[in-house]
């Protein structure tokens, strides 16, 4: 494992494979909540943190991990999507993650993605996250087109919790996992950039030869909309990246070996 970071730069580890990629982000969750029981956290959806899942799991069922009183808010959903159709992103959460992690029903904020007025019950997401003193670890993966949760190509620095309109990259991406006839719908609802930047400690999960280019551009581009989760760099030291040998392939020998 090479590691660089210290003063104002994200850490970055890279680490052997997809399964270590997911034991790294297992200690890290680990290590948030011995230290502080009723942590707030927010977890990724897709393949990336399923590893992840797993490892926690089954410390929580070894008695070595008690994730009981951790407050968890989901980063992202289908505009409609309620948690019990098959496509939900919500729905799939509940099943890998929080059912058999052990997560209190009463502490899982999910993001209203089926609410009436939708832009207010997204402002009353974010009151309730800054309510309980916002993320102390935010766990994010890297989509395909550089998206974070799902601020897509074009989000904003100061984005809030709020409806986008996914990128077809996106659908595309979506479609890859999608069972039954449904289309995948045109839009979602987010945390925002400034969100997961407020977080106390913000982990960038990425495995895999595919996310390569983008984890370059993410970590190498100036921070900007053209990719969102460049935009993470602004957490300086906050930032902690761990990407396997196949998605570090790409960045330069002075940032993988360093350290
Ligand atoms: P993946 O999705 O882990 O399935 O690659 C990552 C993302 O789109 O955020």
């Amino acid at each position: 494992m090479s590691i660089i970071g210290g003063g104002d730069l994200p850490r970055i580890e890279v680490v052997a494979d997809g399964d270590a990629v997911g034991h790294r982000g297992a200690e890290i969750v680990a290590g948030t909540v011995a230290a502080k029981p009723e942590a707030v956290l927010a977890v990724p959806t897709g393949s990336t943190p399923l590893p992840m899942f797993a490892e926690l799991v089954a410390w929580v069922r070894q008695g070595r991990l008690d994730l009981s009183r951790v407050h968890l808010f989901t980063l992202d959903e289908y505009v409609g999507m309620r948690p019990d159709r098959q496509n939900s992103l919500t729905g799939w959460l509940i099943r890998e993650f929080l059912d058999p992690a052990g997560i209190d029903p009463s502490r899982r904020h999910l993001i209203p993605a089926t609410a009436d007025d939708i832009d207010r019950a997204a402002a009353a997401y974010e009151a309730e996250l800054a309510a309980l003193g916002g993320l102390d670890l935010a766990v994010v993966g890297l989509g395909p087109n550089g998206h974070v949760a799902y601020n897509e190509p074009g989000a904003d620095v100061a984005s809030r919790t709020r409806v986008v309109r996914l990128t077809p990259d996106s659908i595309e991406q979506a479609a890859g996992y999608w069972p039954g006839e449904d289309p995948v719908p045109s839009h979602a609802i987010t945390m925002g950039v400034a969100t997961l930047l407020e977080a106390r400690q913000i982990v960038l999960i990425v495995a895999g030869a595919a996310k390569s280019k983008i984890l370059r551009r993410a970590l190498l581009d100036p921070p900007g909309e053209a990719v969102p989760a460049s935009w993470l760099q602004r957490a300086g030291d906050r930032l902690m990246v761990i990407a396997d040998e196949a998605a570090a392939r790409e960045l330069p020998e002075s940032v993988r070996a360093a350290g």
